[in-house]
């Protein structure tokens, strides 16, 4: 798998060494007037010599053509994706997007290219395995708790841009879709100093209360995610979200499971 990596920021930084250790980093691209175009990307990272030469995003398509990645990961900003879906599309590379603060029509956009067919999208505002598991963790408390008052809290670093985050809007949402409630679901944002991310949800009762949080203490929880999404879009066409990519695992584990069954009960007759 021959991955490409747009944004070479905090995130992305730590996103290209991850990526290097797979082995599976063959392209980084960056905007066209950064400093960063023209440089070996080890001379970035203060490593070697990578053989990797950071590109502009411009002329995108000859470079996709020249390059042939399979993948694009996108940690840069909203208008990469909003300017180049189609040609992405149109040169048959697949993407996994962990941008935040798309706006409606851009997210339609990246949707309707996605389900036309020729690539997979996985848009991933919340791309960590374990802010996944509070979302899943806070569907069931909405579903179960729809009288008590939900709260959410997040905390990123002083330069992040957009607030509340991607993902406490999607909290929200799901905590909306599970309760079949249609209030809002007040959201607290800190930006502040270092802080990775931090997302908690408060359901607070008359008598008693509980809290679900999840705090990322490193970048590499980011790629990491990324990297699992790449390997999940690398054989798919459509759009896709990470809980997909759960669902999809949790759907290959049962079916090993009962293949596992099935050649016990085999081995058990045979014995008999
Ligand atoms: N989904 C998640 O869980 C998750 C986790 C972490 C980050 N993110 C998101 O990932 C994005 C990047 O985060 P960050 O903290 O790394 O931000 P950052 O430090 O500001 O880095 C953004 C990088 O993208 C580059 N860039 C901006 N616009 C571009 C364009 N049109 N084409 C190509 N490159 C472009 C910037 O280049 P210049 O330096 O030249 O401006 C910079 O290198 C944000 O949207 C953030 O919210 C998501």
């Amino acid at each position: 798998m021959k991955i490409a990596l747009v944004g070479l920021g905090r995130t992305g930084e730590v996103v290209a060494r991850y990526l290097l250790q797979k082995g599976a980093l063959s392209m980084v691209m960056c905007r066209p007037n950064s400093s960063k175009v023209n440089k070996d990307l080890g001379s970035i990272l203060n490593m070697q010599e990578t053989g990797i030469i950071v590109e502009p995003t411009d002329h995108l398509e000859e470079r996709l053509f020249y390059r042939k990645p399979d993948i694009v990961i996108d940690f840069s900003c909203s208008s990469f994706l909003r300017d180049n879906i189609n040609t992405l599309a149109k040169c048959g590379v697949s993407v996994v997007t962990a941008v935040t603060g798309y706006d409606a029509a851009e997210i339609n956009k990246i949707r309707n290219v996605a389900e036309k067919g020729n690539i997979g999208v996985v848009m991933a505002p919340n791309i960590t395995y374990g802010v996944n598991i509070l979302m899943l963790m806070a569907e069931i408390a909405a579903e179960l708790m729809s009288d008590y008052d939900f709260e959410i809290f997040e905390e990123h670093h002083k330069y992040k841009k957009d607030a509340p985050s991607g993902t406490a809007k999607k909290i929200a949402d799901k905590i909306r879709n599970n309760g079949m409630t249609y209030r809002e679901i007040p959201t607290h944002a800190v930006r502040a100093g270092g802080i990775v991310g931090k997302h908690k949800v408060l359901v607070c009762g008359e008598y008693d209360q509980l809290e679900i949080s999840h705090e990322s203490f490193s970048r590499v929880a980011f790629a990491q995610g990324a990297y699992k999404a790449a390997q999940f879009i690398y054989d798919k066409k459509g759009f896709y979200e990470m809980n997909d990519i759960f669902e999809y695992e949790k759907r290959q584990r049962s079916l090993i499971m009962s293949e596992c069954r099935a050649e016990q009960t085999l081995a058990e007759l045979d014995l008999a």
